[in-house]
């Protein structure tokens, strides 16, 4: 169980900027981005990342304070990276008044001298539900302010996946040099968990990322490949992802796992950029690339592609962007899957984001689901509670010490994907995920899902990917889970045989390196069956009453079919890409004001 080191309403204990540890990273945040976070067993594990610290007033009513908290003084800029929080989530909270947030130091590392990485931009895994670790894979040591007391120079890249244990609070450094040599960072990240699987997409290396990497002024360089961990037995591959980024590897965009699509499930990755710095190129989201995992389990290599298939998208989509975050929920029937996208800004415009979208699949749609009037972005976001994201951190530009503090000042807040309610209430007992109307009034079927649009607008872009979603070569064939002999829902990825796969290839993608036919018609190995998560109803508690509200969804106001104006730089639809901008954007121009005293910015607003 976890003890509250800081529980509102707010006691002086955890106010106080004059601790004899210096900045609390609970009591005295200000904004909180670029971290790392995962849920495990009912606990959110926030991890390193880049921070601003205040002092606030101490209050004893929060209630009288309304939605603000009182920041007075200077705000810091560091990384106060020596602890992982964690925030319970086994009780409903309101993180106005009684939300549980823990320190836990970072400090015991088992049977090694090394330091546990202080870092932003990596990945917190969440590794196999029976296993107590939660991994850290990859990031790079922030150097927004190397002064500031507790900044860590990088380690070592002989270990860059670090196991915490949730429940002993040890650390145990894992060598996957071998498979993966880099520290990678600014990646996107996505996992299977129940296959044991976590997938790191591309990246960055700089000269903060391993004690041995680019010394000196190096520049940064993209990675290639998506790397595979195996957090079972630890260790690592990397897959090539030549056939999708074409040696323009991507950095800071988005990616998710889908179980219920082939027989181990599909990444799909959307977003992000090209390129870095001055020649950072947001990806256009009218593509989004899918790879069929259980190509990554193949000895040989079987798969057209690498695995990697692109599906195209009709219709108006989200201005391209970096630094956003990602959930995916299925419709209680599987008959679509909702990739809920939210906010992150464009580097190259300078635009920040505070809207809503959502790529529902197999139609591959995107819908706009909400929009509001304060941006966030650098920020993640995890399902939890059945069918709410709480959001984490974030902050709203690049001004970083003159924009104020973040208004949710215990860095997190909560969304009803069913109902698209933003609040500052969680609820441990929500009953199951349904459909919002805004995205069933776009793809058919009810709160109970029963989709009807079944196929993108314009077909599938190719066989395979229609052979993934409806097992046949047909481009207009609608999406077609299979039962399984289970009776369990289940897709297929039909197995060609040996003629079929000539076909299919051949009529797709030129040049691409022919299947090798092991054993007659079986591209795939045997399958692996699929543990499936039981979702037990709990009971519904309505809401209490007096809970704020971010701005209502736009499906109460407005048209669900109204969507954001794609504007500025034309997009480059093949590549994917935008045309290059001058503006700088990859490492981004931070401003950091002068710390002075008084006169501060007051948090950002409520909503
Ligand atoms: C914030 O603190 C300042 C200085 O103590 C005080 O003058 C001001 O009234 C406070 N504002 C609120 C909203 O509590
Ligand atoms: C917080 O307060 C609400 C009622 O206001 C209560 O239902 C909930 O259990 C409390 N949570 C914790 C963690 O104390
Ligand atoms: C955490 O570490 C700090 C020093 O960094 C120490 O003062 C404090 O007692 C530690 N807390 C726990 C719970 O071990
Ligand atoms: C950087 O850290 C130092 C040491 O903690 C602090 O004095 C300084 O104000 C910080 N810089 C900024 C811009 O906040
Ligand atoms: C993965 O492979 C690519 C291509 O060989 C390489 O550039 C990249 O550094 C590797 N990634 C890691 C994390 O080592
Ligand atoms: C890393 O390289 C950049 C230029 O690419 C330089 O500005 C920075 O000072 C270097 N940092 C370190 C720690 O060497
Ligand atoms: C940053 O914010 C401060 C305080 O709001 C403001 O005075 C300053 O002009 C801003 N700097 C930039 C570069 O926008
Ligand atoms: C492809 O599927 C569509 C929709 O089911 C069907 O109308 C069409 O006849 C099919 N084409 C072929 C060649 O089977
Ligand atoms: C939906 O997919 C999940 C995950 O594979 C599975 O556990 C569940 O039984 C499926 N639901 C239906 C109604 O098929
Ligand atoms: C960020 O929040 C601050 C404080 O509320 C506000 O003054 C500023 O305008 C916001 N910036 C953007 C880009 O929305």
């Amino acid at each position: 169980m976890l003890l509250p080191s800081c529980f509102f309403p707010g006691l002086a204990l955890c106010i106080s900027l004059a601790e004899a540890t210096g900045l609390d990273p609970i009591g005295n945040l200000c904004s909180r981005w670029y971290h790392q976070s995962q849920v495990k067993n009912g606990v959110l594990y926030i991890d390193g990342g880049i921070q601003t610290f205040s002092d606030r007033e101490p209050f004893d009513n929060p209630a009288a304070h309304d939605d603000r908290l009182n920041y007075s003084g200077l705000v810091i800029l560091g990384q106060r990276d020596n602890y992982v929080i964690a925030v319970d989530l086994s009780k409903s909270w309101n993180w106005k008044t009684n939300i549980s947030e823990v320190l836990i130091n970072k400090t015991v590392a088992l049977g090694t001298s090394n330091s546990i990485p202080k870092v932003q931009s990596g990945a917190l895994f969440h590794g196999t539900p029976d296993d107590d670790q939660v991994y850290l894979y990859g990031g790079v040591t922030p150097d927004v302010n190397t002064s500031f007391a507790d900044w860590q120079a990088p380690t070592t890249n002989q270990y860059t996946l670090w196991g915490f244990n949730t429940k002993s609070h040890e650390w145990t450094q894992y060598d996957v040099v071998l498979g993966a040599p880099e520290r990678p960072s600014w990646g996107a990240s996505a996992e299977a968990p129940e296959q044991g699987l976590a997938f790191y997409l591309n990246g960055q290396v700089t000269n903060l990322s391993s004690a041995a990497d680019k010394q000196g002024n190096a520049l940064p360089d993209n990675l290639g490949g998506m790397v595979v961990l195996d957090l079972v037995n630890h260790e690592a591959t990397n897959t090539s992802t030549d056939s999708v980024d074409d040696g323009n590897p991507r950095v800071r965009g988005g990616m998710v796992y889908i179980p219920q699509i082939g027989n181990m499930g599909v990444l799909v990755s959307l977003g992000g950029a090209t390129g870095m710095d001055a020649s950072l190129r947001p990806v256009s989201l009218s593509q989004v690339n899918i790879f069929y995992v259980e190509s990554s389990r193949q000895t040989e290599s079987t798969t057209p592609n690498d695995g990697w298939y692109t599906q195209m998208i009709t219709g108006e989509v989200p201005s391209p962007r970096v630094d956003f975050c990602l959930v995916v929920v299925s419709a209680p029937d599987n008959s679509s899957f909702n990739i809920y996208l939210y906010g992150g800004w464009d580097p190259t415009q300078t635009k920040y984001f505070d809207d809503i979208w959502v790529l529902s699949i197999p139609s591959f749609t995107w819908t706009k689901v909400y929009e509001g009037t304060l941006p966030r972005f650098a920020h993640t976001c995890h399902l939890v509670g059945n069918r709410q994201m709480i959001t984490v951190g974030g902050i709203n530009s690049t001004n970083l010490t003159g924009s104020g503090c973040d208004w949710e000042w215990m860095g997190v807040a909560i969304l009803d994907l069913s109902t698209m309610e933003w609040g500052s209430i969680f609820d441990s007992n929500k009953t199951p995920y349904q459909v919002y109307e805004g995205i069933s009034a776009v793809i058919g079927g009810g709160p109970d899902g029963g989709a009807t649009k079944l196929l993108p607008d314009g077909g599938w872009t190719s066989t395979l990917v229609a052979n993934l979603f409806t097992g046949t070569t047909n481009n207009t064939a609608p999406y077609s889970p299979k039962s399984g002999a289970d009776g369990v829902t289940d897709n297929y990825f039909h197995i060609p045989s040996k003629t079929n796969v000539g076909a299919i290839v051949g009529g797709v993608v030129g040049g691409v390196a022919l299947v090798a036919i092991a054993g007659g018609q079986c591209w795939w190995f045997s399958r692996r069956r699929r543990i499936a998560a039981s979702a037990a109803a709990p009971t519904y508690h309505p809401e209490p009453p007096g809970e704020d509200k971010h701005q209502s969804p736009l499906g109460h106001q407005q048209s669900p079919h109204t969507h954001y104006e794609v504007t500025g730089i034309p997009v480059n639809e093949l590549a994917g890409n935008r045309e290059a901008s001058e503006l700088d954007g990859g490492h981004p121009g931070w401003y950091v004001e002068a710390p002075e005293q008084g006169g501060r910015t007051g948090p950002w607003h409520a909503r």
